[in-house]
């Protein structure tokens, strides 16, 4: 869960690695790096953030037309100097990041000291370089062979960027696991985990596949695959502007990426819903509407807030398509060995398509001939290409760790996908079917009339900031709500939340309840509202401060709650994607008032690419 940045050509490579590497620090930020290639090589790094690392280079001479940078996540070796990244090789010509996990550097590492290696740090990259250059030395190779063979030697994820003192012109990459995306300029590459390091540069990318090795100039590219075949660069076009990537105005990406969901919710709906000719238009669910439609089981694998989109999925394809779904925990499910069976179909849902637990736990089912319907907000993410099919969620990117306008994208997504094959399959009447169409397409403009009372939850937010526990309770549908607004808590504020059924809290938890402890009900209108009164009331009655989420002119709530929050009256199908709005402001609210980093919150990344 690391950010990795490279750039060769003519311009001056340590701003361009810098900034890259800001907009790469929500992938891991407890220490950086940079390696610059100038009459010879030069290495800086440090513990703590990109800002940090500036501050200690400023008055260096850091002048090079090629360099590498890196800002990590700690696997192995806590966050230290020495531990931080680029990491040299024993004769220090070579530098090397690294993005993923080593798993068997310890064999390799022993075959290292045998042979007299000593090591700088705790790290499995340096074990990889020191291996990558005795076969190098062992061989009279090149350093891309060397690499070749080393590869084949390695279990795990990676993506790796190599720089060789005796080869300034060049850049080696390679890739397993992790991403790797690379910008095509002119005479000139960008090299970046994502595309953001490269945005205002280029909009021509390389997605580079697993197994595949890179060798960067300033004005070439060439990729060959472990059995050193040239690969032909498939080049994609971007259509994300830089500005999306920036906070415009807002104070913390989280806040506006939540009050961009009026816009990004809109912007999934467009050209796919037309509630006036009833129409979805899905063409990766319409060229597979008969595997959907025929599906004996359908096996949603997924982790962290995309794991309770999928519950959520869970309840509104059973309702509305009648067909059987299991929702997977993916680190659970991979390492299970599932049942899959013919006619079981897998959907993959993953904001950042770069989950490790969810792309191992689709390839496992792929051996088990399990179709993949990926759900993926990040264009050519590494789920997207390992899914037969799929739909994206459209949000734009989000840099926020906590994921907030991803999650009612992908309701957005889940919910048009059900309604296609329940209407396929004949599930669900014309009447029902036509006012889910529409109720799905008011959901932007109620967004936006909630969130112009987002001020309500900051001082709700200020009142229950001191907490230590907190309570998230909601009925069916809701349920997964509670569930995401427990964890949104957790993320940002730091505070133990638990999410639960509002009904199961009477075999064990109702006994936290006391005059400390804050309730959050998800109490919108629904089939179950009358249970969900009555669980209000118990739970006031044992003193419990009670936070709620109504629909607009529920009365019955507003007398008993210490706190109330009113969305739009909806279907109970589309709620969720208000009710959980007022849910991640209450936690941007309580993590900002206890001076937390909201943005990127403790021992958290926003794309977690290892196991
Ligand atoms: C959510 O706020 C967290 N960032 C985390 O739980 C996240 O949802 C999880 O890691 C899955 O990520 P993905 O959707 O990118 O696969």
């Amino acid at each position: 869960m690391c950010g990795i940045v490279g750039y060769i050509g003519s311009r001056e490579a340590y701003p361009i690695i810098i900034t890259g590497l800001k907009r790469q620090e929500y992938r891991g930020y407890d220490s950086t790096g940079v390696a610059l290639i100038n009459h010879g090589l030069k290495v800086f790094k440090k513990k703590g953030k990109v800002a940090e690392l500036e501050e200690y280079l400023l008055g260096k001479n850091l002048s090079a037309s090629v360099g590498i940078g890196h800002t990590r996540w700690a696997t192995h070796g806590e966050p230290s100097d020495r531990n931080a990244h680029p990491h040299q090789s024993a004769s220090g010509k070579l530098a090397m990041i690294h993005n993923g996990i080593i798993e068997n550097y310890n064999q390799l590492k022993q075959e290292l000291l045998n042979k007299g290696y000593t090591f700088n740090s705790e790290t499995d990259t340096e074990v990889l370089l020191n291996f990558i250059e005795e076969i190098q030395k062992n061989n009279q190779c090149s350093l891309e062979e060397a690499l070749r063979i080393a590869l084949k030697r390695v279990t795990g994820a990676y993506v790796i960027l190599l720089l060789d003192e005796g080869n300034p012109d060049t850049i080696i990459a390679a890739r397993k696991g992790s991403p790797l995306v690379i910008g095509i300029g002119k005479d000139e590459h960008f090299l970046g985990s994502d595309a953001t390091p490269m945005l205002e540069y280029t909009k021509e990318v390389v997605y580079v596949n697993d197994y595949e090795i890179a060798i960067v100039k300033a004005n070439e590219l060439v990729l060959k695959n472990l059995g050193n075949e040239g690969q032909t660069p498939y080049i994609t076009k971007l259509d994300v502007e830089l500005a999306a990537i920036e906070k415009g105005g807002f104070e913390h990406f989280m806040l506006k990426e939540i009050f961009e969901q009026p816009g990004t919710i809109y912007d999934c709906l467009r050209g796919r819903l037309d509630a006036t000719a009833g129409t979805i238009t899905m063409s990766g669910v319409q060229n597979n509407i008969d595997t959907l439609k025929n599906a004996n089981r359908i096996i949603i694998v997924a982790c962290g807030t995309s794991w309770h989109a999928g519950l959520l999925a869970e309840y509104i394809i059973e309702e509305l398509c009648r067909t059987p779904v299991e929702v997977e925990y993916a680190s659970e499910f991979r390492y299970r060995n599932p049942i899959i069976n013919k006619g079981d179909v897998i959907i993959a849902i993953s904001q950042s398509g770069e989950t490790a637990d969810t792309l191992v736990a689709i390839e496992k089912a792929k051996e088990q001939g399990a179709i993949i319907f990926g759900i993926v907000n990040v264009v050519g993410s590494s789920i997207a290409r390992a899914s037969h099919a799929g739909a994206y969620t459209h949000a734009g990117p989000e840099i926020g760790v906590a994921s907030t306008k991803a999650f009612t994208a992908q309701l957005v997504v889940l919910t048009m996908i059900a309604l296609k094959v329940a209407k396929e399959k004949e599930s669900i009447t014309p009447e029902r079917y036509s006012k889910l169409l529409f109720e799905l397409g008011d959901i932007p403009e109620k967004a936006g009339a909630l969130l112009k009372r987002a001020e309500e939850l900051k001082i709700i937010g200020e009142k229950y900031k001191g907490a230590a526990d907190a309570l998230y309770l909601g009925r069916g549908y809701n349920f997964p709500v509670a569930l995401e607004g427990a964890l949104k808590l957790k993320e940002i504020s730091y505070i133990h939340a638990e999410g639960y059924p509002a009904a199961e809290m009477k075999h064990g938890p109702i006994a936290l309840v006391d005059d400390k402890l804050p309730v959050v009900f998800v109490a919108t209108k629904d089939d179950y509202h009358n249970k969900i009164v009555s669980n209000i009331q118990e739970i006031k009655a044992r003193k419990g401060k009670v936070i709620a989420i109504i629909t607009d002119g529920d009365e019955s709530i507003t007398s008993m709650a210490d706190d109330v929050f009113a969305v739009p009256p909806a279907d109970e199908i589309v709620s969720p994607m208000l009710s959980v709005i007022p849910l991640q402001l209450l936690s941007y609210y309580i993590g900002v008032a206890k001076g937390c980093d909201v943005d990127k919150p403790r021992n958290l990344a926003k794309s977690v690419t290892v196991e």
